[in-house]
């Protein structure tokens, strides 16, 4: 949510900076900027609206923009004010000498905007960030240390902030500093980075260190400083990043979101690999430090997530209470940590979060930690801030993925779920799940098959495309999947969409249905296809438009679907890994059709960093 970088070496900044917003793109895209010196002038260059508009401004003034080997660059995902050239980053002071961009929230913006009103300042924007560029510049009239400057201004700050700052007067210098919001420095050769995230930085070094909470770091080209809020210098580790610089191809494909659909056979294969090698043999799980007897002996779980992560979290408590007899509790982690909860430490606590960022959730599982839970972080980024909470940190190795609508990371969670629970089941010496092992290891094969298929899902999302509205049926184990396909579909082609239990179709939702309706039905044989089967005679005695997902062969569902997209014969147990892919096509194709913007979908950022 917002993306920073920073740039100060030898080299002209400009390129570097565009180039990290580009792969920080994700983050947000309201309104984009950047600061530079020019012949020893801060000089600001602002754009509302996709970073391109940006990248417009610069190269009609690269001549001189491009001297400056210094500079700091911003994406925004807009909290404070609307996403307009004057709220949009880097922000100044009065005097115009100092430049800062902001991720986070400054909580207490109004009390600091009062009290530098009536010392002189002039606010030119709606954003809580100007706050911090009065306040650094107030701070630095009395002490002409630009560190100290910013040290202090922290001190009055209340909130969550990634900053970056320089001075004109402070040449060959950017300060930074966090505090519940990433920010990572990159080392160079006579040039220094600073970052929101790596991909902005790896393409130009591999050797990094993650900043904590509260630290402060001076970047000369050839040296960064380290102190903590309190002046005391601090030494951190240093390391180097196992990425490779990752080329942002779309492969050929249209959208990152298609391509990564289609890497999903893969990515499965990547998360048995080495975990799952035979299905006599027990599931290898060294991720999970949890001593085995107590794993044994425990009696409640609560997993914590947003969004698509806590539909994968619905899943993996089905799988757990099954296959393990053990109760757990999934919650929305932004309803949890506002509520008294019945979390000790018998209690294991599993986070679930793809980029390891989200505000709600690294919150939740902080307090979970604080009254001595085991905290479990299954995530697609074993470099974030919320794997650093962890105690055993299950990695789900998706890959990067640039489409901010998740899917390739969803299939990872699931998979990882799948291996947690016939681990604990194994643990505890209940179950026999190797015919579920043995469906693991050729699940790619099947989602090839429905890759191959997809201009079924083509022609059906065309057919549908024009609804304004859909509902989702399912029940059991694929009611996430459900609510899956209805965010998925909403987030993208913004048509709302709904996920119901089936069963709870006639309570109420039975009431919107009319010619007008699609439903779609997930009908996965199993122990409920019956049940779905009537729940969707009942929709269709109301004339909707019914769709059916399914794995079933049966010839009388033509007479009451006008639709059937089929899908491989599967169990029930681990269906939900493989309807799930026609519903991300769909929703796909459905957003194509009506020419949205599929990978960077309006309001929407891939890291929500607030709460
Ligand atoms: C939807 C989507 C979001 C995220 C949610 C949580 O496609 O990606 O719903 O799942 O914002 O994000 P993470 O998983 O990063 O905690």
């Amino acid at each position: 949510m917002c993306g920073i970088v920073g740039y100060i070496g030898r080299n002209s900044a400009v390129d570097i900076l565009l180039d990290g917003l580009t792969s920080l793109e994700y983050r947000g895209y309201d309104s984009s900027g950047i600061a530079v010196n020019i012949d020893g002038k801060v000089q600001l260059y602002k754009a509302a609206g996709k970073l391109q508009n940006l990248k417009d401004i610069v190269e009609k003034n690269y001549a001189e923009i491009s001297k400056s080997t210094i500079g700091i660059g911003h994406i925004r995902w807009a909290t404070h004010g609307a996403p307009t050239v004057e709220n949009a980053h880097p922000h100044s002071c009065n005097c115009g000498k100092l430049a800062v961009v902001h991720n986070g929230i400054i909580e207490n913006f109004k009390e600091l905007k009062e009290k530098l009103e009536k010392q002189g300042c002039t606010f030119r924007s709606q954003t809580d960030t100007e706050t911090v560029a009065h306040l650094v510049a107030s701070k630095f009239s009395q002490t002409h240390d630009l560190t100290e400057a910013v040290r202090l201004a922290t001190k009055e700050i209340e909130g969550a902030y990634a900053l970056c700052v320089i001075h004109q007067d402070v040449k060959d210098t950017i300060v930074a500093t966090r505090r519940n919001a990433p920010l990572v420095v990159g080392f160079g050769d006579g040039e220094n980075f600073v970052a929101s995230d790596v991909p902005a930085l790896i393409q130009y070094t591999k050797k990094a260190m993650y900043l904590d909470d509260n630290q402060i770091v001076t970047l000369t080209p050839d040296s960064v400083k380290l102190i903590d809020i309190d002046n005391n210098p601090v030494v951190q580790k240093v390391e180097m990043l196992p990425w490779e610089p990752v080329a942002l191809s779309k492969m050929g494909y249209k959208h990152f979101m298609l391509k990564e659909i289609h890497e999903q056979p893969d990515v499965v294969r990547n998360v048995l690999s080495g975990k799952l090698r035979a299905i006599d043999e027990p599931i290898v799980l060294k991720e999970v430090t949890l001593d085995r007897e107590k794993l044994k002996d425990l009696n409640r779980i609560q997993i914590v997530a947003c969004g698509t992560s806590l539909h994968a979290a619905m899943v993996g408590k089905y799988l757990i209470e099954d296959f393990c007899g053990i109760s757990v509790d999934v919650e929305p982690s932004s309803e949890y940590i506002y509520r008294k909860t019945i979390t000790d430490k018998n209690t294991l606590v599993i986070g679930v979060s793809q980029s390891g960022e989200t505000a709600d959730t690294i919150t939740a599982v902080r307090q979970a930690k604080s009254k001595g839970s085991h905290i479990l972080i299954v995530t697609n980024r074993p470099d974030s801030t919320m794997a650093r909470e962890a105690d055993s940190l299950i990695p789900v190795n998706a890959g990067i993925e640039v489409s901010v609508a998740a899917t390739k990371s969803y299939m990872a969670q699931l998979i990882s779920f799948y291996l947690l629970a016939i681990y604990i089941a194994e643990v505890k010496g209940v179950n026999d799940l190797r015919d579920l092992k043995h469906e693991l290891i050729i699940l790619p094969q099947k989602i090839e098959k429905v890759l191959a298929h997809k201009e079924d899902i083509q022609q059906c999302a065309r057919k549908f495309s024009g609804s304004k509205d859909f509902i989702f049926i399912a029940r059991g184990i694929n009611f996430p999947t459900a609510l899956e396909g209805a965010l998925k579909l909403k987030e993208i082609s913004y048509i709302n969409a709904t996920g119901y239990t089936a069963g709870e179709l006639k309570h109420g939702p039975i009431a919107m249905l009319d010619e007008s309706m699609p439903v779609l039905s997930i009908l996965m044989s199993g122990k409920v296809y019956d049940k779905i089967l009537s729940n969707s005679e009942e929709a269709k005695a109301r004339n909707a438009r019914m769709i059916a997902l399914t794995d079933s062969t049966d010839p009388k569902l033509n007479e009451l679907f006008d639709c059937i997209i089929r899908v491989p014969e599967i169990s029930e147990i681990l269906s939900p890994a493989l309807a799930v892919v026609p519903l991300q096509l769909l929703a796909y194709y459905i957003a194509e059709f009506l020419g949205k913007d599929v990978d960077q979908p309006r309001n929407l950022a891939k890291s929500v960093t607030v709460e």
